[in-house]
Order: structure tokens, then sequence, then C-alpha cells
């Protein structure tokens, strides 16, 4: 899968472990940064991940910031892409199963590198189960 990666300053290790297991898993990763912990603004990051998907260029995203509120507040407002911000397995199942997020957000400050992992396959294994729930998602996006 091509995979759209991007964090701030809280998220950079987080998001650099994360590049590194999704690429061993098999998947094509780019990684838009940031690369230090130099204080940054997330939503540049999430904008910028945001248009990768928009565009067609990438078929899912994960973000990381300290909590993976701000980074999914941001993404959620641009047209077509869907952020789920979660820190249990079973979310980040559903989010697809029945939500279609195309971006998962996470919280460096909230997830250890284990279940952040955890949550990373568990997104990416997840297929969405359209029917009833491709109505639902079309009304997400009605004006
Ligand atoms: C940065 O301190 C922090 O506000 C940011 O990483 C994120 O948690 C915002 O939602």
């Amino acid at each position: 899968m091509k995979i759209v990666i991007a964090a701030d300053h809280a998220g950079f290790e987080l998001k650099n472990a994360l590049a590194e297991h999704m690429r061993s898993l098999g998947h094509e990763v780019e990684d838009l940064g940031t690369d230090s912990s130099q204080s940054v603004d997330y939503p540049d990051f999430a904008r910028a991940v945001g248009e990768r998907l928009t565009s067609g260029q990438a078929e899912r995203g994960v973000l990381v910031c300290g909590t993976g509120l701000g980074m999914a507040m941001t993404a959620n407002k641009m047209a077509g892409v869907r952020a789920a911000s979660v820190s249990d397995t079973f979310s980040a199942k559903m989010c697809r199963a029945h939500n279609d997020a195309n971006v998962l957000a996470l919280g460096s400050r909230v997830v250890g590198l284990g279940l952040a992992k955890e949550l990373v396959e568990a997104y990416l294994e997840t297929d969405f189960d359209g029917e009833r729930h491709a109505r639902r998602v079309g009304l997400i996006e009605a004006p």
C-alpha cells in the first residue's frame, strides 16, 4: 500500500519508528517530516498528508502529534479526508470497517511504540465493510 506519514516535533520519533515498521511490512512509505524536536506547527503536516490523499498520490495516511487530536482536527477539514484519532485496537479496526478512515492519527504522549505498531497494523489490515456504511460515509461529505 502507498502510505504517507508525517508528524510534528512531539511525534517525530514515533513517526520514524512507524515508518520503518510499515516498510518492514512491505508498504511503500513516504515520510513528509518533521525530523527533529524543533517546534513546528502540526496543521502544516496534517494538510500535507491530506493533499497526498486528495490528489491520489497515497492510499492511506498516518499522522503523529502529542495527542493525535490536532492532526485529526486539521485533516478532517479537508474534503475526502477521514482521520480517526485512536488509542485502542478496536477503534483502529472500526474506523476502517465502518468509517473508511483514510488517515490514522496517533498521540505519541498517549500510546507507546508497541501499542502504536499494533494500532497501525490493525488499521492497515482492516477493510471497509461497505454496504450501509458506504451510504453513511457518503453522508459525511454531504453539503
Ligand atoms: C504540541 O505540544 C502538541 O500540542 C501537539 O503535538 C498536539 O498534541 C496537538 O494536538
